[in-house]
């Protein structure tokens, strides 16, 4: 697989390969359905991170964003979310050993202030042990939402008019990315929903959308390879003409 990097429009370091985000939707009602309480949809759902993330290092994927938390999310039985803050902190701490073995930068993006300091402390340590990865870029998506995300790089402009560009590298840095990615390429959302709930609203201008059926426990790494092959088959014009395109 290529490892090139090249510049991106916005003129920061982009890694090769699409930008595939998912919204990783299903945890709680597999958990139901196998009689198990939601926050073991939550822990089975993590080791489906773990594969997912191999498989897209293997299938060339550039820039990996997963939705772990939504600002939303906060709204859930207080048990459900500690449960899921305990859970993130071990997760990032065991797929940070396995992306510094694989050549994975890991970045979390989304507001930091709510998170516990030691969270908090945890994001640091795995941001600066994996920040030599070129192979992939692997965005966590914690206490993110998208319109607050805008809503506060507009509040930063202050008034001032500024280019698409230099919007996307705001909306960056009010999220704590360190590396801006370029626009979403494919979006997958598991569990059947047919909804972005807040999710890169911005970066998904022209993605193209996959909804699947399957609760994000049951995706498997065949899922993705197959996903990808979708994305690969679809006509992207970006506003074009269908024969400007061929062209
Ligand atoms: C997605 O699964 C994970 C989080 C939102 C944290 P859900 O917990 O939303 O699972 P469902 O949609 O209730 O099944
Ligand atoms: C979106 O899922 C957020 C994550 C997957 C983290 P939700 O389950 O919160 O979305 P809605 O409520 O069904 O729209
Ligand atoms: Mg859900």
């Amino acid at each position: 697989m290529s490892i090139a990097r090249h510049g991106s429009s916005s003129a920061h370091a982009a890694f090769a390969g699409p930008h595939v985000a998912i919204v990783m939707d299903g945890n709680g009602r597999w958990a139901t359905a196998h009689g198990l309480p939601r926050p073991a949809g939550h822990e089975a759902g993590v080791r489906t991170v773990r594969e997912i993330v191999e498989r897209a290092v293997e299938e060339g994927v550039g820039t990996l964003t997963l939705y772990a938390f939504s600002s939303d999310n906060w709204k859930r039985p207080s048990a459900e979310v500690s449960a899921l803050m305990r859970l993130f902190r071990r997760a990032l701490v065991n797929e940070a050993k396995r992306c510094l073995r694989n050549g994975v930068r890991l970045t979390v993006l989304g507001r930091r202030d709510r998170l516990s300091s030691s969270l908090r402390e945890t994001i640091d340590q795995v941001e600066a042990v994996t920040v030599a990865g070129t192979r992939m870029h692997l965005r966590i998506a914690m206490d993110y939402s998208a319109r607050d995300a805008m809503v506060r790089a507009s509040a930063a402009l202050r008034g001032e008019s500024v280019s698409r560009e230099a919007f996307t590298d705001l909306l960056a840095r009010v999220d704590h990315d360190l590396v801006p990615a370029r626009d979403v390429d494919l979006v997958i959302r598991t569990g059947g929903e047919q909804r972005l709930s807040d999710f890169l609203l911005w970066e998904c201008a022209y993605a193209e959308l996959l909804f699947l059926d399957k609760m994000w426990p049951e995706f498997v790494g065949d899922d993705l390879a197959e996903a990808l092959a979708d994305f690969r088959g679809r006509n992207r014009r970006f506003g074009l003409a269908p024969e400007q395109v061929a062209s």
